[in-house]
């Protein structure tokens, strides 16, 4: 479908003419279905691969939800996506107020209230609501971005409670859950009463290897050989330089990455121009002089950059973060070294994508393979269309054993289903404890009825051994005398 058939269903020609400049003419299929189905009007899931333009239905929503003076809640699992949101979102709706909170501080940062699009990270609307903003009431539409973070075992509960709450504060408001593949899409959709667009489209092919003995092992493309005389990362790197290209690399902890971009930093300098080596020179000094002192992590980073790497975690103070994400954008930074800091949604320009550590340690299992929902997002970082014809996904298997088994669990495999992380008591107890502190709910009924909202009664199907456990939490709650 062609942008101008947007008119047929009654897109203003300013939206038309805007959608063009972002260079899009022409919709890919599961956004052609979106328009058709209209699902721009209802509540809807979108399962669909990474990298098939799923920001643009974002976009058609708003259109249709922002003419009726509605509010718009955005909310990302991530503060680099949510500033790629918020960057999008304000020259494409340059005429309304866009707002990004993504801060720490608790409050219900009653500044948004003059707002039309807000951007936040789940934690922070988490926060948002317990604290009781009174604008959440305006929201017309909750964009819920990677939606299948609900199987977090972390951060799953508070967004689950985050899209219940919202659901009872707002009555008749529009939810789009966008996600790339969901093995259990369609429970998704029955739990919150809506629409479902699945589709496996991707407009860029994504090549999927294992590395091991200095041979790439790719499915369906053929095999590199690397140089055997380097280290295993410095030929994965010399490779992807000789082909003028840019690297995305992720480890499993803050730690490795640091020391993995200090390595590569060693050799990366001789693949430099001279004229990019002055410019990262001066990036290299806003970096260390972000802070009024410059901490240890400063002169590291700054380290790093000025001979072409660069490493990328929730620990980076935003000004770095911003540079970091700028430069590797720009192509001045050749190779990033991140965590699960850019694992979700992000658009880069990484033509291959190096999963270093595609085990985690985890109490009290120890090392654990990463789920596999986890590493279909972070392959899905390169091959994206603005930057690549395909892209190239690669994982270090430490011995043949280990290459069978990434081939048989994720290249071959499928993303596990996603289950409410309320069943587990702790959690189950925290969120009750704050929807009483947070006078959410005042007595046990309006508990009850909270709980049967939840996906976790939908999936758990049996509300009276929900409400038994409901029970059983306050009456501990009430013997520690809260
Ligand atoms: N119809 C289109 N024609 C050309 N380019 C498009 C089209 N739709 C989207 N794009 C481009 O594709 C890229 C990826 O889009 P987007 O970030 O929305 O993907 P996504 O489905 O949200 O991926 P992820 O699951 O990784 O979040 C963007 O650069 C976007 O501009
Ligand atoms: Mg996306």
């Amino acid at each position: 479908m062609m942008i101008e058939e947007l008119r047929k269903y009654n897109f203003e020609e300013k939206w038309i003419e805007r959608i063009k400049k972002l260079g899009i003419s022409k919709l890919y299929p599961p956004q052609e279905e979106f328009v058709k189905r209209r699902l721009f009007e209802k509540s809807c899931i979108v399962a669909s691969p990474t990298a098939s333009g799923k920001t643009l239905l974002a976009l058609f929503s708003t259109i249709n939800c922002i003419k009726n003076g509605k509010k718009i809640l955005y909310t990302s699992p991530l503060i680099s996506l949510a500033f790629e949101k918020f960057e999008e979102f304000s020259k494409f709706f340059e005429e309304y107020k866009v707002a990004i909170s993504v801060s720490d501080y608790d409050s219900a940062d009653p500044w948004l209230q003059n707002y039309d699009i807000i951007i936040a990270t789940n934690e922070k609307v988490d926060s948002l609501i317990r604290h009781g903003a009174e604008w959440i009431k305006d929201v017309g539409l909750l964009i819920v971005d990677e939606i299948h973070l609900l199987n977090d075992k972390e951060r799953g509960a508070t967004l689950e409670m985050v899209i219940v709450k919202i659901k009872k504060l707002v009555n008749n408001i529009k939810i789009l859950g966008l996600s790339a593949t969901i093995k259990n899409c369609k429970e998704l959709a029955e739990w919150l009463n809506c629409e479902l667009l699945e589709s496996k489209f991707r407009a860029v092919p994504l090549y999927q290897g294992v590395v091991l003995d200095h041979k790439i092992k790719f499915l369906g493309k053929e095999e590199i050989q690397l140089d055997n005389k380097l280290e295993i990362e410095e030929s994965i790197v010399k490779d992807v330089m000789l082909k003028n290209k840019q690297l995305l690399i992720f480890c499993s902890t803050r730690r490795n990455a640091e020391a993995l971009a200090e390595r590569i930093s060693r050799f990366l300098i001789n693949w430099l121009k001279d004229k990019e080596i002055a410019e990262l020179a001066k990036i290299s000094k806003e970096i260390e002089n972000s802070l009024e002192i410059a901490t240890r992590q400063c002169k590291r980073l700054a380290e790093c950059v000025r001979k072409g790497v660069a490493f990328h975690h929730s620990g980076l103070i935003s000004r770095q973060r911003r540079i970091v994400e700028e430069n590797f954008k720009n192509g001045l930074i050749k190779v990033l070294v991140s965590t699960t800091s850019l694992a979700y949604g992000v658009n880069l320009p990484a033509f291959r994508v190096l999963i270093r550590d595609i085990k985690r340690f985890e109490e009290p299992y120890g090392y654990r393979y990463i789920p596999i929902i986890e590493y279909y997002q972070m392959i899905g970082r390169c091959g994206r269309p603005k930057y690549d014809a395909y892209g190239e996904a690669v994982t270090v298997a430490k011995s043949e054993v280990e290459a069978e088994k990434i081939f048989e669990i994720f290249i071959n495999g499928e993303p596990e289903p996603i289950i409410s992380k309320l069943s587990s008591e702790p959690a189950l107890r925290s969120h009750i404890l704050s929807l009483i502190s947070s006078e959410f709910c005042l007595t046990k009924k309006s508990l009850k009825n909270f709980f049967s909202s939840t996906l976790f009664a939908h999936q758990y199907g049996n509300i009276g051994i929900i409400e038994e456990k409901i029970e059983n939490i306050l009456e501990m709650l009430s013997q520690w005398n809260f």
